[in-house]
């Protein structure tokens, strides 16, 4: 009888990868860059499971190529907008994440890019770097506080509700968030209020996105929500880059309202360096290391992997994705 064969799509913390190697032929993709379309579709021929990365999109033609014998994917992250869930319910395949293990990770790295935009960081480093710092200045680089002010919170789950406690119990900020989920972990909360999302927009000095990427969130801020926001204000976003309509998010960035923005995520990832945001001194991003602590990775390895033997071996996975797309077991970040 032939070994059970899962492919993954990169290298990944040595921990799942151990874990499936006692259970499976494991066919790993060796280089640092993504496989190509193509590569993908000749390489999950044969497989049972595949553990995907964000950038892999798995859809049905993946499926097709795989064969009938495919059992389940196990996306390395807890979006799964690159997967087509509804196609793989129709095969019976099973689909795996790895939520709440990045939560603080990626919570922190929202607190990161707020205060970096709210501190011009980005335009002072490069001060140092390029040898203009001259003096001591009184007037260069004033930036805001963050105590007392309102963030709103775009998402009410996980870690949108992290980075609301990070934001109300370190400076005392009101907190605002709009959610469409009927469920949300900051409606458990005494601190924070729920309200319309044009409110939000309206009332918020600092908004910190962190729903998941779908049809409707697909650029949810746009020309239109840009311009319901406060002259000055700040947005963060660590989810997904197709969020903000990009082009929309630069001319806010050059004549207002927006102060700044803090990206963790761009569409398309990579965002080529030529891309007008990027030359923007009031616009910091970062290659999407919103989950990129050992500790995180570590854990979405293991969990990743379980889920895969979970489901092979026919038992509950860890994290399982349900049709509907929501989480079995837990909300959505
Ligand atoms: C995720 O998990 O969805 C993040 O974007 C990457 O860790």
């Amino acid at each position: 009888m032939s070994a059970t064969k899962i492919f993954v799509s990169r290298q990944i913390p040595a921990v799942g990868l151990e874990r499936l190697r006692q259970h499976f032929e494991v066919d790993l993709w060796p280089e640092n860059g993504p496989p190509s379309r193509q590569e993908l579709l000749q390489r999950v021929v044969g497989c049972s499971g595949i553990l995907s990365l964000l950038s892999d999109r798995i859809d049905e033609e993946v499926f097709a190529c795989a064969g009938p014998q495919l059992r389940v994917v196990s996306n390395y992250a807890v979006g799964y907008n690159n997967i087509d869930i509804e196609a793989a319910a129709a095969r019976g395949i099973r689909v795996g994440n790895t939520p709440d293990v990045l939560t603080d990770a990626t919570a922190d790295m929202a607190v990161c890019l707020l205060l970096a935009a709210a501190r011009h960081l980005k335009p002072a480093i490069d001060n140092v770097r390029l040898g203009r710092w001259s003096t001591w200045e009184p007037l260069g680089f004033l930036g805001s506080e963050l105590a007392g002010k309102t963030l709103g919170v775009i998402g009410g789950g996980r870690i949108g509700s992290a980075m609301a406690k990070r934001c109300h119990g370190g400076w005392g900020m009101r907190i605002l968030y709009a959610s469409r989920g009927s469920f949300s972990a900051l409606g458990q909360t005494t601190w924070s209020s729920r309200v319309p999302l044009d409110q939000l927009l309206q009332e918020s000095d600092f908004i910190s996105i962190h729903c998941d990427l779908n049809e409707q969130t697909k650029h949810l801020i746009n020309r239109q929500t840009l311009q319901m926001m406060k002259q000055g204000a700040i947005l963060i976003n660590t989810a997904r880059g197709q969020i903000v309509d990009q082009d929309a998010l630069c001319e806010a960035l050059l004549y207002g309202p927006l102060g700044a923005a803090g990206l963790d995520v761009t569409d398309p990832e990579p965002l080529p360096p030529e891309h007008p945001l990027v030359g923007l001194d009031n616009c910091l991003i970062l290659p999407h290391i919103g989950s990129a602590t050992h500790q995180a990775r570590d854990a979405m390895s293991r969990i990743a992997a379980e889920n895969i033997i979970a489901a092979i071996t026919g038992v509950a996975m860890p994290a399982e994705v349900a049709r509907s797309g929501q989480h079995s077991s837990a909300p959505r970040a």
